[in-house]
């Protein structure tokens, strides 16, 4: 089986805690949960999280100043998470700098395996179904496994800022 973006569910909390428990402590990039500590990974930490992460897609939702609605969407092969992927809906001044559209990361012992590669390519799709004509990706400098990700899925590079290589991904041309 290939990866799948799936919504968060709780289906998935024995996997998931595992990886938060590999990620140790380190950020996990795209899953909106940047506060959680390893310890914190339990069944019911995560059925009070995954609620609010559906709802951050909603317009309806207010958010916090400076936060923008996003997807969150977890990568998932045979029926285990695997990854973190999110879309934000738009881009803040911050975001346009730094932090890009789409952000990802791969729990540690399944990397190496083409799920981010994969993952971005159906997040393209998604980002397109949200009405995004081109997205920004963004990696920091030296983060090789990040940058062939965006590559492989045709990202043209514009220029680094702060220390991170950013690149567009054009939508529209792309159908
Ligand atoms: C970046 C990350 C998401 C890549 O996930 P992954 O599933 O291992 O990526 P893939 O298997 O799809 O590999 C993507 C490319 O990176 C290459 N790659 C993978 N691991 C690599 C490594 N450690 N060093 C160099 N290249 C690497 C792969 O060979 C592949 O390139 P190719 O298509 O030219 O062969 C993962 O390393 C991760 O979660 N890192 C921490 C979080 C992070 O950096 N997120 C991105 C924030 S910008």
């Amino acid at each position: 089986m290939v990866v799948e973006l799936v919504l968060p569910d709780l289906r998935y909390a024995d996997s998931w805690i595992e990886a938060v428990r590999e990620f140790g402590g380190t950020t996990m990039h795209g899953s909106g949960l940047w506060d959680l500590t390893a310890d914190h990974a339990s069944v019911e930490t995560l059925a009070a999280r995954v609620p609010v992460l559906l709802e951050q897609s909603d317009h309806a939702t207010a958010l916090p100043e400076g936060r923008v609605h996003s997807d969150y969407w977890w990568m998932v092969e045979d029926e285990e998470f695997v990854g973190y992927l999110a879309i934000r809906h738009q881009l803040t001044d911050l975001l346009l700098q730094e932090g890009g559209h789409i952000g990802y990361a791969v729990r540690p012992s399944r990397r190496g395996r083409g799920h981010a590669t994969r993952a971005l390519t159906l997040a393209l799709g998604r980002a397109r179904e949200l009405g995004l004509e081109r997205v920004l990706l963004t990696c920091e400098e030296g983060n090789t496994a990040s940058a062939r990700t965006i590559e492989r899925n045709g990202g043209v590079w514009e220029d680094s800022r702060r220390g991170r290589r950013r690149y567009w991904i054009d939508l529209a041309s792309d159908e």
